[in-house]
């Protein structure tokens, strides 16, 4: 199919303007490319409804340690990253250095806790075991019933919707151009990605393309079968409550368990504002906030805090998550000449947004990922990779 002429063109186009993509852009604006972003809505998407949790240790999952060097060296860059995006824009982001406290409410999670402090241990990983009298010391809202828990200390918390709008800010500054429309397809001419034409009937040039499109990644039109990214939606559903000033501090970092299979977290932040979180359901783009959804959430957190069922309930939301084969991201170049992907972040995209903005400038001005992020090469799911067999 023929393109309309590009009547706007720029060094970089990055396809979503979610936090993955705004980072990305930021970057490399500053890298000095001529950088634009298509989103309808820059600084939507997953972030509004994330609970900004910084957890790479307490999210630690056995087989995923290659994953785990990426996300710590996403925590690492925070306090500089954060800092730098405060100085620059006057966004405070809610970065709060609180840590986390897991708990175990029956033997069985205590015995799952006990093999995560085993894997972190193993792992060269801060964390410390506590009694259950221990953890209800250090955070007294908890049920009488907590057999015990894991502190890491490591552990933060960001706002990821203050999170969104500082990185818009920091774009606009930087001269990132915002076309606020829905990206309908990528061109391809002559076997190379030249740009993307626009729901409304716009064609932007571009000389590298990023796919930063979340979840919607793995459906853009326009994109060939053996390079579209074998992304999917995985929903979460989140609830925000309020905790009144007279109850403060309700909770002084964030606590989580696995209650029955599920995980819930309770994230609170300096505002008042207590997120709980989060369903996992593989429904495909259904944003449906439930009824079963929000029971579960509370039913679990009840457990966990009994006394949340006094606070106001002010929000509930649905987002979906862009999981992926393995629950890591696709970092950097395709098989498709200046095709680039910045997606499949699945449950860590608030961790990852640092070394994601690092990662995708240095392979857009070198052409190599930097070697943290080697091993998340989309190549790996090519089907020559997928075949191949160990020497
Ligand atoms: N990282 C938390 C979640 O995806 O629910």
């Amino acid at each position: 199919m023929s393109s309309p002429p590009s009547t706007h063109t720029s060094d970089v186009l990055v396809i979503g303007g979610g936090i993955i993509g705004l980072v990305t852009a930021w970057r490399a604006a500053q890298r000095g490319f001529a950088t634009a972003v298509v989103d309808p809505e820059p600084g939507g998407g997953a972030a509004q409804v994330a609970a900004g949790m910084l957890a790479a240790v307490t999210e630690l999952h056995y087989g995923e340690q290659m994953l785990l060097a990426l996300n710590l060296a996403s925590a690492r860059r925070y306090p500089d990253f954060a800092a730098e995006l405060t100085d620059l824009t006057g966004h405070d982001l809610g970065y709060r250095r609180c840590g986390t406290l897991a708990v175990a409410l029956d033997a069985d999670d205590r015995a799952h806790l006990r093999e995560l402090h085993a894997l972190q241990q193993q792992s060269g990983l801060k964390s410390e075991w506590l009694s259950g009298r221990e953890c209800r010391r250090l955070e007294p809202m908890l049920a009488p019933g907590v057999r015990g828990g894991l502190r890491v200390d490591g552990d933060h918390q960001i706002d990821p919707r203050r999170l969104a709008a500082a990185l818009v800010a920091a774009c606009e500054r930087a001269g990132v151009v915002f076309h606020r429309v829905r990206a309908e397809r990528l061109t391809v001419e002559r076997d190379r990605a030249t740009g993307a034409v626009t729901a409304d009937g716009t064609a932007l040039g571009a000389g590298q393309v990023v796919l930063a499109g979340g979840s919607l990644s793995g459906r853009l039109a326009g994109v060939p079968d053996d390079v579209l990214p074998p992304v999917r939606p995985v929903k979460g559903q989140v609830l925000r409550l309020t905790v009144p000033k007279r109850y403060a501090p309700f909770l002084s970092r964030t606590v989580r368990a696995v209650v029955r299979g599920s995980s819930v977290y309770l994230v609170p932040r300096l505002s008042g504002e207590l997120v709980v979180g989060a369903t996992s359901e593989e429904l495909g783009w259904d944003t449906t906030v439930t009824a079963g959804g929000v029971y579960e959430l509370l039913r679990d957190a009840h457990e966990l805090v009994p006394g949340i069922t006094e606070l106001p309930l002010t929000e509930t939301r649905a987002g979906l998550r862009p999981g992926s084969p393995d629950n890591a991201p696709l970092l950097g170049p395709t098989e498709l000449p200046g095709l680039l992907l910045a997606t499949g972040h699945y449950r860590n995209g608030v961790l990852l947004t640092p070394v994601t903005g690092d990662a995708m400038a240095h392979v857009l001005a070198t052409g190599g990922l930097p070697e943290e992020a080697r091993p998340f090469t989309p190549r790996r799911f090519t089907a020559d990779a997928l075949t191949e067999q160990p020497a």
